[in-house]
């Protein structure tokens, strides 16, 4: 093996490596309404359940099963050169997919394999003003942001209440945003309410009193239109799991580019320097593009399916995804309002996209009955949390909430 350069000149990006896919090159019709129909034929789990738990395991698509085994494939056939022909350009190509997905210039995206993962990389290595220790985080956020900060006895962490337990408003971050404010951590979308948050007027709040603003865009990523220039945050960690079904292993950062020379991560590896293959050991030398942030050796068959998904998603486009999943929410509430069961999801259209939340007694009992009949959801404390996969047609969302509604009314009264 040469140097990453010499290798790089070889092997430029892209050689030997095929596209999962070929999007449509008429833009035009990349704005037309997708065959929702045709698009469900991709996703064979859903001819054997109605699938209303998307914003935790997207289900596989066809072309990521494809990818897989090409993955196997480029293995057994190249053995070690793959890393060059194959598996080295397709990483720089996930790395531009998620770029896409974000908006975010070239060299400003990084590989991470989980959130939490991505989260400690940032915990360490972003440039957060001297001398200051707070860290804010939204009491309604996903517990691993919380752990994250939890866990370094040199920040002091404060959680912004919520009065409704369903929302936060912008105004509660800024009130509490104050001189000793390092960081203001959250998520842009409530995993357990649904609640969309304003993630731009939190980050001119962070800003304004010279804090840095991370958000955690796991549950928008696929499903809500991103663009994290538009946003202002400083940085911003999402992954494939869930609404981009890439399946686990693939999550991914973004840093703002004036801040990535800045950035020095704690803890790092040999992919994160300039030139990984000149094996320099006495010396560290970070890559001055956003690929400072990762580690070591990709676990890549989470790529090739990862990338699939990704691609697929683009291929649909997010704001299609965005207004089906409305579309499929409004309905949800309509029916839990007609039967009376009480909801969390604000019902505000554009403070919400994928997921509704309701009350129930033993919501676990819940899923494992919906479960046996064919039905997936995910039951959270006091709760069972609905998100439909956006191929869910209109006589299975009716059908699925039929059985939800029963099983919580017959919880509801056993208790
Ligand atoms: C908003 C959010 N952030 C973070 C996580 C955890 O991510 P990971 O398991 O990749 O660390 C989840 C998991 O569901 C989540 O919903």
């Amino acid at each position: 093996m040469g140097t990453f350069k010499q290798d790089q000149a070889k092997w430029p990006p892209g050689r030997g490596f095929p596209a999962l896919y070929h999007p449509p090159t008429d833009a035009a019709s990349l704005s037309l309404m997708p065959d929702w129909k045709a698009l469900r034929a991709e996703f064979p789990l859903l001819d054997r359940c109605i699938y209303l738990n998307a914003c935790s395991l997207g289900p596989l698509p066809r072309r990521g099963r494809a990818a897989l085994a090409r993955y196997a494939q480029d293995w057994d056939e190249q053995g070690t050169p793959v890393w060059f022909s194959t598996w080295l350009p397709l990483l720089e190509r996930f790395r531009g997919k998620v770029g896409e997905l974000l908006q975010a210039p070239a060299g400003s995206t990084a590989i991470a394999p989980s959130v939490s993962v991505a989260l400690s990389t940032l915990a360490t290595g972003l440039p957060l003003p001297k001398g200051r220790s707070k860290v804010l985080i939204g009491e309604l956020d996903f517990p691993t942001i919380g752990h994250q900060w939890l866990s370094r006895p040199e920040y002091e962490v404060e959680f912004v209440p919520s009065r409704d337990g369903m929302t936060i408003p912008p105004e509660a971050f800024a009130e509490r945003i104050d001189s000793q404010t390092a960081l203001v951590a959250t998520t842009h979308l409530f995993y357990t309410t649904g609640y969309l948050q304003d993630v731009r007027a939190i980050a001119d709040a962070a800003h304004s009193a010279g804090a840095l603003c991370v958000i955690d865009g796991y549950q928008t990523c696929g499903c809500v239109p991103l663009d994290v220039s538009a946003m202002e945050c400083d940085a911003f960690v999402g992954g494939c799991l869930k609404w981009l079904s890439g399946g686990p292993g693939n999550a991914f950062l973004y840093v703002r580019p004036e801040l990535i020379p800045k950035v020095r991560p704690q803890g790092t590896g040999w992919f994160a320097t300039r030139d990984p293959f000149s094996f320099t050991l006495q010396e560290l030398v970070f890559a001055s593009d956003a690929r400072r942030l990762e580690t070591g050796t990709w676990a890549m068959a989470s790529h090739y399916a990862g990338l699939a998904g990704l691609e697929l998603i683009l291929e649909v486009g997010v704001g299609n995804i965005q207004e089906r999943l409305r579309d499929l929410t409004d309905r949800i509430l309509e029916r839990c309002d007609e039967a009376g069961v009480n909801t969390f999801t604000p019902r505000e259209r554009a403070r919400r996209c994928g997921i509704v939340t309701l009350e129930c007694e033993h919501p676990e009992d819940v899923e494992a009955k919906l479960h046996a009949e064919g039905v997936i959801v995910d039951s959270r404390p006091g709760r069972i949390r609905l998100s439909p996969h956006w191929c869910v047609t209109a006589k299975e969302l009716e059908r699925g909430m039929d059985l939800v509604l029963d099983h919580v009314g017959a919880a509801s009264r056993t208790s």
